[in-house]
C-alpha cells in the first residue's frame, strides 16, 4: 500500500544528533540545504534534534548534549527552516519516541542490529566490550521510532544513513505483518544522487569534521571565515601563479565551485596557470561570506528565548502526530485497554 498523504501534506522527517554545538557548512550542504528546498517545495517538514542519539556516545557529557541541542536548533532556523512552515523539535521532548522505541525493541531481531555497519564501526571506536552501552546496539531501533512515529512520505539523509533507513522499513514491515494492519507505509529514502555537495571537503581536503579542526561553521564570523580560507589547502605543486593548478584536489577551488556563481572560468584559469591561489582565496572568501551572510544575520538575531519558543511550538506539533500514531500502534497490538 502507498502513502495516502496528498502532495502538500506529505510529511518528511529528518534529524541530526546534537553531538556538537555548531553545525558546519558540510552539515549544511549534506542536509540542511536539502531540507530547506523540500520545505520550499511545500512538504511538511519535521526537523528533529536527536539528543538521545547523541547520548549513545556522549552519556558522560549529557549537559553538553542538552546545550548543544539548543544551538543546533538555532542553526536549523539560521539555515532557513522556517518555524511557521516547518516543525523544529527536540527528540527527548516527545516521549512517544521512547514508547515506540521500546515496542520496536521487542520485535527487532538482534541479527539485524549486529549486522549494521555503523554499529560495527562505533563498537571498534569504543574498544572495550564492557564499556559498550546497550543503547548503541539499539541506535537504529530508536531512529526507526523517530521516523515511523511521523509515518512520513520520505526521509532525506546522507548515504551513510542508508543502512538505518533499511532497518526502519524492515521494522515497519514486520510490525504491519505481525499485527495485520498497515500502520506504517514504507517511506522513501531521499539520498542525494549528486554527492559532490554533500561531500564538501574540509579546509585540509580531508572530510570536514570537528575532530580534524578543519571546519567552517555556519556561525563563524566573516573574519574567522577569511582567516580559515587564507590558510586552506591548495595544490601543493602550485607554488606561483603560473604553475598549473588541480582544482579537483584544492579545497579553495571546491568551495568556489559551490559558492561562486561563475566558477568555471576560474577553474580553467587555475588549471592553465593564469591565476594564483591568493586570488582564488580572496574571491572564495567573498563568495562564502556572501552566501552565508543572511544565515549568520538570522542566527545573530536569535536568542535563547526565541529558540525556546520555536521548540515549544515544535514540540506541540510533533506531539500531535506522535500521539495519533501511538493510538494506531496500541490499537493494532491490542494494548488500548478501552482508552
Ligand atoms: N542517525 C542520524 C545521524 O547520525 C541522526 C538521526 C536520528 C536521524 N534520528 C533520525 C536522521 C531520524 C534521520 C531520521 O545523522
Amino acid at each position: 500500500m502507498g502513502n495516502d498523504q496528498s502532495t502538500t501534506e506529505r510529511r518528511i522527517l529528518s534529524g541530526m544528533r546534537s553531538s556538537n554545538p555548531r553545525l558546519h557548512i558540510g552539515n549544511y550542504e549534506g542536509a540542511l540545504r536539502n531540507w530547506v528546498e523540500l520545505q520550499n517545495q511545500g512538504f511538511k517538514m519535521f526537523c528533529m534534534v536527536a539528543d538521545w542519539h547523541a547520548l549513545t556516545t556522549m552519556y558522560e557529557q549529557a549537559g553538553e548534549v542538552g546545550r548543544n541541542a539548543i544551538e543546533v536548533a538555532k542553526d536549523y532556523v539560521a539555515a532557513g527552516i522556517d518555524p511557521a512552515k516547518s516543525t523544529i523539535f527536540i527528540q527527548s521532548q516527545v516521549k512517544e519516541h521512547a514508547e515506540l522505541h521500546l515496542l520496536f525493541s521487542m520485535m527487532t531481531p538482534l541479527g539485524w542490529l549486529e549486522r549494521n555497519p555503523t554499529y560495527k564501526e562505533k563498537q571498534q571506536d569504543i574498544g572495550v566490550a564492557e564499556r559498550e552501552p546497550y543503547g548503541l546496539l539499539g541506535y537504529p531501533v530508536l531512529q526507526t521510532a523517530d521516523i515511523l512515529l511521523y509515518r512520513p512520505w520520505g526521509v532525506p539523509v546522507g548515504r551513510d544513513q542508508a543502512p538505518h533507513l533499511e532497518i526502519g522499513n524492515d521494522i515497519g514491515g514486520r510490525f504491519n505483518r505481525l499485527y495485520g494492519q498497515d500502520v506504517f507505509p514504507a517511506f522513501k529514502y531521499m539520498i542525494p544522487e549528486d554527492e559532490s555537495r554533500a561531500k564538501l571537503p574540509g579546509l585540509d581536503m580531508r572530510k570536514m569534521s570537528k575532530s580534524y579542526d578543519n571546519c567552517i561553521y555556519l556561525s563563524d564570523s566573516e573574519d574567522e571565515t577569511a582567516k580559515k580560507i587564507k590558510s586552506a589547502y591548495t595544490t601543493p605543486s602550485k607554488q606561483r601563479k603560473t604553475d598549473p593548478g588541480i582544482p579537483e584536489g584544492c579545497a579553495v577551488c571546491q568551495y568556489l565551485k559551490i559558492y561562486h556563481p561563475n566558477w568555471q572560468p576560474l577553474w580553467e584559469e587555475d588549471r592553465a596557470g593564469e591565476r594564483g591561489c591568493m586570488q582564488n582565496k580572496t574571491e572564495c572568501i567573498e563568495a562564502v561570506n556572501e552566501y552565508f551572510r543572511p544565515m549568520r544575520e538570522r542566527r545573530a538575531a536569535l536568542d535563547d528565548g526565541a529558540i525556546l519558543e520555536v521548540l515549544a511550538k515544535g514540540r506541540e506539533e510533533a506531539t500531535a502526530v506522535a500521539v495519533e500514531t501511538m493510538r494506531l500502534v496500541r490499537d493494532a497490538m491490542g494494548l488500548s485497554y478501552g482508552l
